[in-house]
């Protein structure tokens, strides 16, 4: 395990508060500059990753960085196509799926006027088609959960877009899959339909529940995925999108760096994390295990929480006393909070070890 031990983590966090309590108030939970003595259960980056076999292939692919990674990139397109058998020209590869949302919002939020999703789901593509002055309709969850009829109601003539995060960030909520299909399958008649399964490997049932092979059939469905979940490569920045090749070729006039934003070492990375799926299983087991410990002691403290198919916990604070963010900020434990769902609070799920950490900090609070 790379992280640092308990020991460490409690000397270096009473080190740290010691040292730098300026600095300690000041920091922003979101984006911490240095990881090193932090445990960040605040953005869903994956403990254990990259795996070896990742690491290896970086290491091997540095002495090629005089080369333009043009062939790399068909070589993983290759790797994707092989590895789900989808069609050379169905797919997409960008600098994390943030790229996809961003290049999808401009290429289509804009079209009729209106991006159509739940609320609160994750809300890149929806801002960037806001940026470009799309109406952003946000219809709420019901119950933390995706209501299809609903969105379905509110599709019209003026929707470009429909955006649904299956399964949910921050809920971690997920859709029935049947149902979803046929959902999309109707709307994409209508509308584009963005699927953003970053988080499905984590759920019950993985990629079996994913509409990727829709997207051979349907125009009007995008489906994306990313390898900084699940495959521990979020500072790789890598992700990818399968859609029908029409919809990618009006994508690719909206990306930047004409193809080459990619850098060939996380090209090489995500050919070796792909055919890495031991450990992708072993960060799934590790995952549920972990995760199972924060959800027994919310359920011990009677602490409101919705049942998990991701890599977080998405929970009410209100069991617990005073601000519980600054509280476990000042322990040097960084969890997500919402300016505009203030009554809950996002734990990512780390190692075993980083939850036990994080229980025993919690219980502190407790009202
Ligand atoms: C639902 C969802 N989609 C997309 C992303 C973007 O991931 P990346 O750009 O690292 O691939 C995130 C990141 O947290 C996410 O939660």
């Amino acid at each position: 395990m790379k992280t640092v031990n308990r020991r460490q983590w409690l000397q270096s966090s009473v080190t740290a508060a010691a040292g730098f309590p300026f600095l300690m108030n000041v920091r922003q939970t979101r984006a911490p500059l240095s990881g090193t003595d932090e445990l960040r259960l605040n953005s869903n980056e994956n403990p254990h990753g990259p795996s070896q076999k990742v690491l290896d292939a970086i290491s091997a692919s540095m002495s090629k960085g005089n080369l333009y990674p043009w062939s790399d990139k068909e070589v993983l397109r290759q790797h994707l196509s092989n590895f789900e058998g989808m069609p050379l020209d169905h797919i997409y590869i960008g600098a994390g799926s943030t790229e996809i949302l961003q290049v999808a919002a401009m290429a289509f939020g804009l079209q009729r006027g209106k991006v159509v999703s739940c609320y609160p789901t994750f809300p890149v593509l929806m801002q960037k088609a806001a940026d470009f002055s799309a109406e952003w309709l946000k219809l709420d969850l019901k119950d933390h959960h995706y209501d299809l009829q609903t969105l379905a109601d509110h599709c019209d003539d003026k929707t470009s877009m429909v955006y649904i995060c299956n399964p949910n960030n921050p809920t971690g909520t997920r859709l029935d899959a049947g149902e979803l299909k046929q959902f999309a399958r109707e709307i994409s008649k209508r509308t584009m339909v963005f699927v953003d399964e970053a988080y499905i490997e984590f759920s019950e049932d993985g990629l079996a529940t994913s509409l990727a092979s829709m997207v051979r059939d349907e125009p009007n469905i995008i489906v994306a995925r990313t390898f900084s979940k699940i495959y521990g490569m979020a500072g790789l920045r890598i992700g990818y999108a399968y859609a029908h090749p029409d919809t990618l070729m009006t994508m690719r006039k909206h990306r930047i760096g004409y193809g080459m934003n990619v850098p060939m070492t996380s090209l090489r990375a995500a050919m070796a994390a792909l055919d890495d799926q031991d450990f992708v299983a072993y960060c799934r087991k590790e995952n549920n295990k972990a995760r199972d410990i924060a959800c027994a002691a919310f359920k011990e403290w009677e602490v409101h929480y919705v049942p998990s198919h991701t890599s977080f916990i998405y929970f009410k604070h209100d069991r617990f006393h005073g601000n519980l963010q600054k509280q476990l900020h000042a322990r040097n434990i960084l969890i997500r909070t919402y300016r505009d769902q203030p009554e809950y609070s996002r734990v990512s799920i780390g190692t075993v070890e980083q939850m036990e950490m994080f229980v025993d900090a919690c219980q502190k609070f407790l009202g």
